[in-house]
């Protein structure tokens, strides 16, 4: 009994000791654009304050996010309505939290966690900060399972490992949410989080409606479109990357994509802008790329479950060296890249298989399936490099037995690539075909190919290099460093 009471009193005045008792408000003093300049209260970066209360109105949440001589600097979570000089302050003396459990499964929410599917607001199981730290970098198991995404071209050529952080590049109306819709539908991981970062308003029913259908029993969607305050599009990709989190605490497979990287960046050069960073690389301010890592770095997988990501990246008029692009390209374990010239020849999904790059297909299927995928891409490498010749006739069968056979094999290469959004397609289905079309290529290349091909110069995608074959390997098949 006196034990149980000493514990208690103990406990009470270790809490006294941290607590932060002193209410300090601070009152607004300054209004330049979307930044709230508050002096008298004493916060942290990161923390949310409350301001307002005068005339009746609510108050209205916002966030520190700098200083300046001696000025808090903060930026609306919501409108910004009733401010003026000297209206109050009130720290809450935390950073953004968001209700994480079960019940956000099947709910559409906002950046802030509020519902926006007109339903109750989701019960919170717990509490999470959005901003976390990622998982120790020791601490993360190695990613060696597939995660099936339910599309032949992926799961065969760009397989992508249970925790692996993809990115999907592409310009606008390429086919990005019709591939996510399709992927959420069929993969293989428990859950999906998806975060839709400053789309514009129709979209997202669209999205939720046309590409994600079923699906959405076993999502969660986190929406902020680009009518929202730049800080709300910021939180709501870090909304989901918590609520992923908290998935994988619990031991789920979580696939979380986000739709895009590029809108959740812009949003940040807002905010840098706004607070007086100078801006660097094509307007984007430095902490752009300071905060890119931040968020890309939760994904991946911790020793109790995983979260693999897909990041779509927007590339304008397929500029890949664009400053955003080449920055997450450079923090990603691979990329897929869609492209307008494929969705144009009505070629859906429109995935170039030869740009795009799994860094992990190495360590994610077997060594038979990853040969037929270099022997695959060989084949449609040396038909790619040919086309324009093959198109007006004045290729000569027989010249080159690569070719050859990529030329016999393309319609079923084609059909291979080609999948409608609503055909379902397993990691099985896919490999399967895959190893058929590979001995399809052997077959017509011919037997005699197998001596002759050490010497023979063989056409390679861009940016890929041919290595020396492995010992035991087919010598006609160029091995690609895919990396
Ligand atoms: N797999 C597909 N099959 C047929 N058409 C598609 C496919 N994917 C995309 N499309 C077409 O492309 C259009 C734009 O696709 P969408 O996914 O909305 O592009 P994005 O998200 O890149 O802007 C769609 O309206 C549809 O007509
Ligand atoms: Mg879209």
């Amino acid at each position: 009994m006196v034990a149980e009471a000493r514990t208690a009193i103990a406990r009470a005045s270790q809490a006294l000791r941290h607590a932060d008792l002193a209410r300090r408000r601070g009152c607004v003093r300054d209004l330049i654009g979307l930044i709230v300049e508050a002096t008298g209260v004493q916060v942290e970066v990161g923390e949310v304050c409350m301001v307002g209360e005068s005339r009746g109105r609510p108050r209205v949440a916002t966030e520190v996010v700098g200083f300046r001589c001696g000025r808090t600097l903060l930026m609306p979570l919501g409108e910004l309505h009733g401010i003026g000089p000297g209206t109050p302050v009130h720290p809450t003396g935390a950073p953004f939290r968001v209700a994480v459990g079960e019940s956000v499964l099947g709910r559409v929410i906002d950046g802030l966690g509020a519902p926006v599917d007109g339903r109750e607001p989701p019960q919170a199981g717990a509490w999470r900060h959005t901003t976390a730290a990622p998982p120790d970098a020791l601490s993360r198991p190695r990613i060696r399972d597939l995660v099936g995404l339910g599309v032949r071209a992926l799961d065969g050529l760009v397989p992508c490992g249970r925790g692996q952080r993809l990115g999907i590049f592409a310009g606008s109306g390429v086919g990005k949410s019709s591939l996510l819709g399709m992927i959420a539908r069929s993969t293989t991981a428990e859950v999906n989080v998806i975060a839709l970062v400053g789309e514009r308003g129709r979209e997202v029913r669209e999205f939720i409606e046309r590409d994600l259908g079923e699906a959405l029993e076993h999502s969660v969607i986190v929406v902020a479109t680009s009518d929202q305050p730049a800080l709300v599009r910021i939180r709501a990709a870090f909304t989901a990357t918590a609520i992923a989190e908290y998935f994988r605490d619990q031991g789920r497979h979580v696939m979380l994509m986000m739709d895009s990287v590029t809108r959740f960046a812009t949003a940040q050069r807002e905010v840098g802008l706004a607070i007086g960073e100078p801006p660097a690389t094509r307007g984007y301010t430095p902490s752009v790329f300071a905060l890119l890592p931040r968020l890309l770095e939760r994904a991946g997988t911790s020793p109790s479950g995983s979260i693999t990501g897909l990041y779509t990246v927007l590339v304008d008029g397929d500029d890949m060296n664009e400053p955003i692009a080449d920055a997450v390209r450079s923090m990603l374990d691979g990329h897929i890249v869609l492209t307008r010239k494929l969705a144009q020849g009505g070629h859906y999904p429109a995935i170039d298989v030869l740009q795009s790059v799994s860094r992990l297909i190495g360590e994610v299927v077997s060594p038979e399936v990853h040969r037929a995928a270099q022997r695959v891409c060989a084949a449609l490498a040396a038909y790619h490099e040919k086309e324009d010749l093959i198109s007006i006739g004045a290729y000569q069968a027989g010249s080159d037995r690569v070719l050859d056979s990529a030329i016999a094999m393309r319609p079923r290469i084609e059909a291979f690539l080609r999948q409608p959004v609503d055909q379902q397609s397993t990691i099985a289905d896919a490999h399967q075909e895959l190893l058929s079309l590979a001995s399809g290529l052997d077959t017509e290349a011919g037997a005699s190919h197998d001596t002759e091909a050490g010497s023979r110069q063989t056409s390679r995608p861009k940016g890929r290099v041919p290595v020396s074959s492995p010992a035991g390997g087919d010598p006609a098949i160029p091995m690609l460093q895919l990396s």
